[in-house]
């Protein structure tokens, strides 16, 4: 995996949302999460592996946990529980997890108290393997299970192994506060699940079926997070754009949520290119706080594969909205997921995702090889059969075309002026701020009398490929 820009997601890096929380009162409704009662306040580390929905659901367990007297801890030695929410959607994201459960057996072995949770995707994607590789694990449990987490640290007390590996396709969690890092910026789930079943892609089988979270609670939600202090909202779902409550789609959703007061800024992550409305292009483009931003997966720049994987667009018809959206949008930044080496991707197959590539040029690109996952379409249906070497090669010939297309779009921001959110201190230098541009470029430029959460006015006047350097001007 390679990632050329700054956009959070599949990051892969453990982030650790959890906050340090006073021991709430144990009172009768501490269990409203999971219906039962809990009978040891425990100090729970939460490690979050993969996409930026896991981030969300990691805070959200941290809520439930907090519900329910129990308290989540950002120090993972004071911790006597740790749960690993965990990522499946490649191989090598599951063998990171398996070498750190059996670090943290040893651990464990020292300190039998010590309770391990697996959470999220991988749980549900290995089940009972996880538990075959890995028997000290306490906890097992899955992504529409987390309700019940009170309940397992219960059970385990009592010496069972607890597994919450059921899907359930209403479960929204819609009224569970999670708990955040303090910020600027905050992440809300507006959908759980997918129904798009694309061939390569295991997220429909661990994370369910689409539902979407009505928009009067979610709005309710956004104007929660302004009064918290936070600016900027990224709205989250496997196919964001498909959202509808049954009366609002996601044109509406954004142009409601751009409307809460104090909101400066609006994103999402990911839509899908067969979601790409009217509706939502207008709202993007005539909503002054939705960003001139947009994430397009691509996966492939040739239609036969397009059709293996079940994408539902060909490389035309992809084509074809980049140029509508680009025509609306002028100054739209575009970002895009990318896989190589997938089932029959022959060499003039994976030229075309190479040439697309170039002729798009987009800002920024998320790209892999492609990686067999049991349980999906393509592993039941079609053969994994690009070798190792020309899936690596293939994945390094798009990264240096990437790299320069990504340096030469920010280079030609030189002497323009963008306007950026403040963030926080630059981590290289504290008397500079970092912050991102509308759209979504990480800038770094002096403090000046600037505050944290400010928009202020850049002045680009040098840029890489993944960052702008400037200074405020008025
Ligand atoms: N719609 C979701 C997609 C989640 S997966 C979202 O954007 O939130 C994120 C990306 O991982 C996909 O767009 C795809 O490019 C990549 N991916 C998914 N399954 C993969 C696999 N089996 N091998 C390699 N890359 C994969
Ligand atoms: Fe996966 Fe395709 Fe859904 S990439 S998350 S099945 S849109």
């Amino acid at each position: 995996m390679r990632n050329t820009s700054s956009f959070p997601i599949y990051k892969n890096q453990p982030t650790i949302p959890s906050e340090e929380n006073p021991i709430k009162k144990i009172s009768d409704n501490c269990n409203i999460a999971s219906g039962h009662k809990h009978q040891n306040p425990r100090k729970v580390y939460i490690e979050t592996y993969g996409c930026q929905m896991n981030v969300s659901d990691s805070e959200l367990m941290s809520g439930i946990l907090t519900q329910a007297g129990h308290r989540t801890v950002n120090d993972i030695d004071a911790a006597d529980v740790i749960l690993l929410n965990t990522c499946a959607i490649r191989e090598n994201a599951e063998t990171r997890v398996i070498n750190r459960l059996e670090h943290l057996n040893h651990r464990k072995r020292r300190d039998p108290n010590l309770i391990i949770g697996v959470c999220g995707c991988m749980a549900q994607h290995l089940r009972q393997k996880l538990i075959d590789a890995a028997p000290y694990v306490d906890i097992m449990m899955g992504p529409d299970a987390y309700r019940d987490l009170p309940m397992a640290l219960n059970a385990v007390v009592s010496g069972d192994p607890f597994l919450g590996l059921q899907l359930d396709k209403t479960e929204d969690y819609a009224d569970i506060a999670p708990i955040r890092k303090e910020g600027i910026r905050a992440w809300l789930t507006i959908q759980r699940g997918c129904d798009k079943m694309c061939t390569f892609c295991i997220v429909p089988f661990v994370r369910g079926r689409e539902r979407s979270i009505p928009l009067k609670l979610l709005t309710d939600d956004v104007k929660r997070l302004v009064e918290e202090g936070f600016k900027e909202i990224v709205l989250l779902g496997q196919t964001v754009n498909s959202y509808h409550d049954g009366k609002h789609d996601f044109g509406d959703l954004l142009w409601r949520i751009s409307e809460v007061d104090g909101i400066e800024r609006v994103r999402f992550t990911s839509p899908h290119p067969a979601d790409a409305t009217d509706s939502m292009i207008d709202a993007m483009q005539n909503s002054p706080k939705v960003c001139k931003q947009l994430h397009l997966p691509l996966q492939s720049g040739s239609t036969p594969v397009l059709e293996r994987m079940r994408r539902t667009y060909t490389a035309e018809e992809y084509t074809e909205l980049v140029l509508k959206i680009r025509d609306r949008i002028p100054q739209i930044a575009l970002s895009t997921d990318v896989i190589v080496g997938f089932c029959g991707e022959t060499e003039e197959d994976f030229e075309q995702t190479y040439q697309l590539m170039s002729d798009i040029k987009f800002d920024s690109a998320f790209m892999f090889k492609y990686s067999d996952r049991e349980g999906t379409l393509a592993n039941k249906m079609l053969k994994d059969d690009i070798p190792e070497k020309d899936k690596a090669r293939r994945l390094n010939e798009i990264i240096t075309l990437q790299e320069q297309i990504s340096s030469e779009i920010n280079q030609n921001t030189i002497k323009s002026v963008v306007p950026v959110l403040v963030e926080g201190d630059s981590r290289r230098d504290s008397e500079q701020y970092h912050g991102k541009s509308d759209t979504f470029k990480t800038t770094v430029f002096p403090k000046e009398n600037a505050n944290i959460g400010d928009i202020v006015n850049v002045k680009v006047h040098s840029a890489t490929a993944h960052t702008l350097i400037g200074e405020i001007v008025n």
